[in-house]
């Protein structure tokens, strides 16, 4: 039997793999099936399906934006199979947008050398997708969904994943525990958006399967390279105003309606998102923390009823701006950088497997090579459906193999690159002075005071000290209150809130911890102690002792 948790996009290899080989699946959702990151995805899936592009052109894009830490053989199978299972999901019934006559439309994002971002109801892609892969995972009679089930933790026997400790939902609203066995289990429950106060990740977004595989022991790489996307609304929820809108020309203005990416790179408002994120977080901190303003009015060269052009080609972002007051094709909006994606995760191999036998990961819980120490736009999407795709079918085939080889584990061959550096034992704090167990919002403030978008020795400091202290009496707490709830009595939803805080002060302690060891700049890591690259040091690979 094999467990994934999450709706997510990577599912769609699962049901290839696992679930065709008459194995039991059971997929579980700690909210409702649909609900993940991939469900807010916008701007599209990039893929070389086009006469003008190559995977190879796509594989130099992903390896440029990737600042040196991608793994060329995990490029090269993503964009060369992600062409493929695009093709594939379109042949199966995924609703992409295609222009009058049939043909498949396309956008530019940032750091493309081609128009390549399929892209589905307009600005929708994601929810689009997602609907679709589950109306294929339901109709599959192999998998079984289980919706409102928190994964507390990952079982490990003998040093093999031996199921996995679930807390559901029961008909009063309590909290049952329940026992999965399980010889494998798939992680792909997404990022941790949710450890800062501005971000565009839903609010399930909160690091669940990595602090997981963490506290069982599975090595983590790469997590001090956390991306903040360039625009989000900077009023309301931070909803995500996709690239694809600077793909179709939109501009950015400081206060003085100065156009300062053209300073910054010649690509402009097109360049690698790390280095426009960075921008406008300068921008704003120079001028006291004012937004940066969005200004779509280029597009009406092109497009002489923009109103109606951006109904159409945004309608997601239409409607929300609308319902916040702003008609975008008259005035400028005002946006921020926020929180949008983990490039690092649970260290896989190129079929998902996890250091521990039995275990595996895809999407974004996984660092699987793709996307270096930046990702390229419209990458994750694309991720999910080669790696979740392949975690499947190894998670399949491996089951067959009684013989398990724990050296098939191995990702360690990169290209052109320093060989990783040996992974590093966590020493987990268990020390505390601390009785109040934090809320979310001091999560959230000390997170981006101290491993926020621009980072220094000393804050990165201080934040190890502080969240770890934080993460200590988490613990210490929950270890209390598992006995105390023995009887079952709990509230779903406040039991949900106390795990998910303790697993974000997990993830995000390691962090910092991770961010504090890397002395350099690149990609999304920005230490302004440390301003340029140092092209000696490799990956961080860390795990915590049993
Ligand atoms: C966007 O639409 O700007 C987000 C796409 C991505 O994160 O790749």
């Amino acid at each position: 039997e094999g467990l994934a948790e999450g709706g997510r996009a990577s599912v769609a290899g699962m049901g290839d793999g696992a679930a065709r080989k008459s194995q039991e699946v059971l997929l579980v959702c700690k909210d409702e099936f649909v609900e993940s990151n991939t469900y807010h995805a916008q701007g599209g899936v990039a893929t070389a399906i086009f006469d003008d592009d190559s995977p190879a052109l796509h594989a130099a894009d992903t390896m440029a934006a990737g600042h040196g830490l991608c793994d060329h053989t995990a490029v090269d199978i993503l964009t060369d199979e992600g062409a493929r299972r695009v093709r594939e999901l379109i042949g199966d019934g995924w609703h992409v947008d295609r222009d009058g006559e049939g043909h498949v439309l396309r956008g530019l994002e940032a750091a493309h050398c081609r128009s390549r971002v399929v892209h589905a109801g307009g600005d929708a892609t994601g929810k689009v997708l997602e609907l679709d892969v589950s109306a294929m995972v339901k109709a599959n009679p192999n998998i079984t969904v289980l919706e409102h089930a928190f994964l507390n933790d990952i079982l490990v026997h003998d040093g093999h994943v031996a199921g996995v400790r679930l807390a559901v939902r029961d008909a009063q609203g309590g909290v049952e525990t329940r026992i999965v066995d399980a010889d494998r289990v798939v992680l792909a429950t997404g990022g941790a958006g949710r450890l800062y106060p501005y971000t565009t990740n839903p609010a399930v977004a909160t690091g669940d399967g990595l602090a997981a595989a963490i506290r069982a022991g599975a090595q983590v790489a790469d997590l001090e390279f956390y991306q903040f996307h360039p625009t989000a609304m900077a009023v309301g929820e931070h909803f995500l105003v996709s690239e694809a809108v600077r793909g179709e020309g939109a501009v950015l203005l400081d206060e003085h309606g100065h156009r300062f990416m053209t300073d910054i790179d010649p690509k402009a408002e097109l360049a690698p998102r790390d280095v426009v994120a960075r921008a406008n977080f300068r921008t704003m901190q120079a001028q006291g923390g004012k937004p940066i303003m969005l200004d779509v009015s280029p597009m009406a060269k092109e497009n002489p009823d923009l109103a109606d052009f951006l109904r159409h080609r945004f309608p997601t972002i239409d409607a929300y701006t609308r319902a916040l007051g702003f008609d975008w094709s008259k005035e400028p909006i005002p946006v921020a950088p926020a929180a949008h994606y983990w490039m690092g995760g649970i260290r896989t191999d190129l079929f998902g497997r996890a250091s521990i036998p039995g275990l595996y990961a895809a999407g974004e819980c996984a660092r699987t090579g793709v996307q270096g120490a930046n990702r390229l736009a419209s990458n994750s999407l694309l991720e999910g459906m080669v790696y979740g795709y392949r975690a499947g079918l190894a998670a399949a085939n491996d089951a067959d193999d009684a013989a398990w080889q724990p050296q098939d584990f191995d990702n360690s061959a990169i290209k052109g690159m320093p060989v990783c550096q040996r992974p590093m034992t966590l020493h987990m704090p268990t020390e505390t002075t601390q009785t109040q167990v934090w809320n979310r919002t001091r999560i959230e403030d000390a997170m981006w005071k101290h491993v926020g978008v621009i980072r220094d020795g000393d804050t990165l400091l201080q934040g190890v000290s502080v969240l770890g202290e934080a993460l200590a009496t988490a613990n210490h707490a929950e270890a209390a209150e598992s006995v105390e709830n023995g009887t079952q009595t709990a509230d779903y939803a406040h039991q949900v809130a106390m795990w998910e805080n303790r697993n974000l002060l997990t993830v995000g302690y390691v962090a910092a911890v991770a961010a504090g060891n890397r002395c350099e700049s690149r990609g999304a890591h920005t230490r302004q102690d440390y301003p340029t690259i140092n092209p000696t040091i490799a990956h961080s690979i860390a795990y915590q002792m049993a």
